[in-house]
């Protein structure tokens, strides 16, 4: 079913920067979706877009590979804009030609504008230079018949062209990232002044449709749903919680893993505030057993899931006949996608993912058309709390996975004290928010240190903060020294058994973000 009124397509060619033209469009408040370039004209044609977005990507359109997309699209009266690639291709299915560039153009460029309609509307023209981003190997040679050139860079004469009489345009740069300067005014150009959207796709317009939806699916039954304390499986919980009420039935299960504090709060929230079901189960002992002399990182993984499972299923059962599982996912997991990225798995993630396999459940994914920054703001409009809203991302398998050797109920503490200094600094200081993740790891080692007159023999913690934006590759972060200075000898002197605290500066790749 289409629940939007008004849509942007987005054809996918392969960029690294596809997502964010997705996210620049839906910050104007129009929803937009991201297909693969090979998507059927039916498929398009039948989510009645207002508009096509042709975006960039790697290859080069007169590759006897390249990925196309059939002239018939360029048949209809649908507005298109291309961007980079897309604008190549554009070019070359009306007619024109491209060809190599004996200078490539990557990075900042000077774009003066010649016609100030469509596009670039309401943007100073003449001598004016306006900065933008370009990131290409390849250039137009020949126009096709009945295109105009829009706009000039030093190095091209047609870093921007649109048709005579038809709602096509393109663009050389690149108006999504934000180099361009005026990247939102073209983007702004295209979808209110060419394609003729407004601005009605806001958190409010999403709530209202998607509780309509959800009500619709279930009808009068029950749906189930397994609470992390994370940000996605709150927000789902909330949202399907305000669509259906008393049919939904939460699931948390303490592990034993999770940080001091953490869960806890939402889960007042939940059952005090919002008067939602929720079964509290309290597996801590469980866990550590099935953890007992395991050092393996993998196993380790396995069998926190696999324990995951089992009681979750256990609890589900005991609810009599349950009809769907209302699952966190989000859409970056959803976008097929059209590069040769080769995923293989680093690290078996353990997620709540694994549960509709085993539990055979149809499911309820209400996040699944929305970005993470999109999931925080719904989020804060269904009145959840900011603090669990920004939330640092915490992995399934928890301090598990953060206690280098085997999990005991000693380590755990260890661990759980040093964590508890790194969050409170950080909170204190105000870069917990502008970090992407930040936190402590027991290693398996003890170090020589003297404390008074004695010599100790002790536990080392890395503290490990990082810098990302989709967790795909980060940076370690820079912390301040004074920073670093007070989380070691905070931990050193409160957290018995500690006597060295270590930085961790590595990047992902080569590292990743967690040491297991
Ligand atoms: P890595 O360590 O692979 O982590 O660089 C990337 C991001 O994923 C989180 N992470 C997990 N999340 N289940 C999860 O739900 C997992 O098993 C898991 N392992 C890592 C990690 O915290 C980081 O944000």
């Amino acid at each position: 079913m289409n629940i939007h009124d008004e849509i942007i397509v987005i054809l996918d060619f392969g960029s690294q920067t596809t997502q964010l033209i997705a996210r620049r469009i839906r910050e104007q408040k129009v929803y937009c979706e991201i297909l693969p370039f090979s998507t059927d004209l039916e498929v398009i044609l039948a989510k009645k877009p207002k508009g096509i977005v042709l975006s960039g990507g790697p290859a080069s359109v007169y590759d006897s590979d390249a990925p196309l997309c059939g002239n018939a699209l360029f048949e209809m009266d649908i507005p298109i804009l291309g961007i980079c690639y897309g604008a190549q291709l554009m070019v070359q299915q009306m007619g024109g030609s491209v060809e190599n560039a004996d200078k490539r153009e990557f990075g900042k460029a000077e774009l003066t504008i010649q016609l100030t309609d469509g596009l670039f509307a309401g943007l100073e023209t003449g001598e004016y230079k306006h900065q933008v981003w370009m990131s290409h190997g390849d250039r137009v040679k020949e126009m096709p018949e009945g295109f105009v050139t829009s706009a000039t860079s030093d190095n091209s004469i047609y870093a921007a062209f649109r048709h005579d009489t038809k709602p096509f345009s393109a663009v050389q740069f690149h108006p999504e990232v934000a180099h361009t300067l005026i990247g939102t005014d073209v983007l702004r150009n295209f979808i209110f002044g060419i394609c003729g959207c407004s601005p009605n796709w806001t958190m409010h317009s999403f709530i209202e449709s998607n509780v309509e939806m959800i009500r619709n699916k279930v009808g009068s039954a029950k749906v189930i749903c397994a609470l992390s304390g994370g940000v996605d499986s709150s927000v789902t919980a909330a949202i399907v919680h305000r669509a259906i009420g008393d049919q939904l039935t939460c699931i948390y299960v303490n592990n034993g893993l999770m940080r001091t504090g953490e869960s806890e709060s939402i889960l007042r929230f939940f059952k005090e505030k919002s008067k939602l079901k929720v079964i509290d189960v309290n597996a801590e002992e469980f866990f550590l057993g099935e953890l007992e002399g395991i050092v393996d990182p993998e196993v380790k993984r396995r069998r926190i899931g696999l324990g995951f499972i089992k009681i979750f299923e256990e609890q589900a059962a005991k609810l009599g006949e349950v009809d769907y599982l209302a699952q966190g996912t989000l859409y970056p997991d959803v976008i097929e996608s059209v590069s040769f990225r080769g995923d293989v798995p680093i690290k078996s993630h353990h997620n709540v993912g694994g549960l509709p396999e085993v539990m055979k459940l149809d499911l309820i994914e209400p996040l699944r058309e929305l970005f993470k920054d999109e999931v925080r703001e719904l989020g804060l409009e269904l009145g959840l709390p900011e603090e669990a809203i920004y939330r640092q991302p915490f992995p399934g398998p928890g301090l598990g996975i953060r206690i280098m050797g085997e999990v005991t109920a000693e380590r755990l503490r260890v661990l759980r004290q040093a964590d508890v200094i790194v969050l409170e600094e950080m909170k204190k200081s105000g870069l917990y928010r502008q970090v992407w993740q930040s936190f402590a790891v027991l290693l398996p080692i003890q170090t020589v240190g003297v404390m008074g007159d004695y010599r100790t023999y002790e536990n080392v913690i890395a503290i490990r903060a990082v810098d990302s934006k989709d967790a795909m590759t980060a940076d370690w972060s820079r912390l301040p020294y004074d920073i670093l200075q007070i989380i070691s000898g905070r931990i050193i002197n409160e957290v018995r058994g500690v006597n060295r605290v270590v930085y961790d500066i590595s990047s992902k790749p080569p590292s990743t973000i967690e040491w297991e």
